[in-house]
């Protein structure tokens, strides 16, 4: 059994509405619930509403080893939802605004958690609001030296720009985001996209531009992923899978990639631990799947940590 670590998810708690039902999500409470059954305390960081789908989140996530205490709960504004209709066969997404989670605040008691916590994961949705993009950089600023900071960034249109993704790589130590945000990434930020190579040149850029940043990741769906640090590289094929739907997918390797980091291990296990949680992820509907005891072991079997 390794040691716990404190790892904090913070920024939208939101419930998918799909035609077929709803499906509790938002990227950090994603990554929380991961970064829990791999054995760490990891606590969400969100706002819900005082109404039916804030209690049903609080419901749903009771039974999972995440931390949802530190919630808070909004007098007003309502808990955060996502409508997902499909024209022509393609989903639609629209993300209600404004939510509960667009008026996070900074309590005494999440920054007792931040000044102790071993990692924090943050995006660019949250982020949209001027009250939530305070709290979250305030909060992140405030974790020790030794913190992994990480932005995944999770662009969600048309709620991202280039100023919310500059502060958020100024105040992180890891970057996540996959082949399709890469160049967008780029674009906001004003800098070259490279025309061969691109994904390794577009990670080096980063490095260079942000000193803070001391890893980059890239993933690549089912062609797995590119880590590089300001020393070292390594890429991972993927690893196949029959996909249930890849929904949480990369929550799920920025979870198991942070839980190595912590641990000190190299950059191939922590590709090899990310692709292996990420296709477990993608095999399973939804992004809070059960893990019994016998598949975490199996599937974390030879990883160091
Ligand atoms: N179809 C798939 N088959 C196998 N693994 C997958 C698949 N989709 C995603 N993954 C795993 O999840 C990781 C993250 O997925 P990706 O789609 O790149 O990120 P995001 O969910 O952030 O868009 C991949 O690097 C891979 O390990
Ligand atoms: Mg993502």
């Amino acid at each position: 059994m390794t040691q716990a670590k404190l790892i904090l998810g913070i920024g939208e708690l939101l419930w998918d509405v799909l035609p077929e039902g709803m499906l509790l999500g938002g990227a950090p409470a994603n990554f929380a619930v991961m970064a829990a059954r791999l054995g760490n305390h990891a606590a969400i960081l969100s706002r819900i509403g005082r109404d039916e789908l804030g209690k049903k989140a609080v419901e749903l996530l009771e039974p999972l080893p995440a931390d949802a205490r530190f919630m808070q709960v909004d007098p007003a504004q309502e808990t955060g939802r996502v409508t997902v209709k499909f024209e022509s066969g393609q989903p639609a997404y629209t993300i209600h605004h404004p939510a509960a989670w667009d008026f996070m605040e900074l309590t005494d008691e999440w920054v007792q958690l931040a000044v102790r916590a071993d990692a924090i994961c943050f995006g660019s949705l949250a982020q949209r609001s001027r009250e939530s993009r305070q709290t979250i950089q305030t909060l992140v600023a405030r974790t020790p030296a030794s913190c992994a900071r990480v932005f995944d960034v999770n662009l969600r249109a048309p709620f991202f720009c280039g100023e919310v993704i500059r502060e958020s790589l100024e105040l992180a130590t890891v970057l996540k985001m996959n082949d399709a945000e890469a160049p967008r990434v780029l674009e906001l930020l004003g800098l070259p996209i490279p025309t061969s190579g691109w994904l390794r040149v577009a990670a080096k850029q980063l490095l260079k531009e942000f000193t803070s940043l001391r890893m980059v990741a890239v993933t690549r769906g089912a062609q797995g992923s590119l880590l590089l640090t300001r020393e070292e590289e390594h890429e991972h094929p993927g690893i196949p899978v029959e996909v249930a739907d890849t929904i949480g997918a990369g929550d799920a390797f920025t979870a198991a990639m942070i839980h190595y980091l912590l641990r000190g291990a190299d950059l191939a296990t922590l590709n090899e631990a990310g692709n292996r949680w990420g296709a477990w992820m993608a095999s399973r509907s939804g992004a809070m799947p059960a893990l019994p005891q016998a598949v975490l072991a199996e599937i974390a079997a030879g990883l160091e940590g």
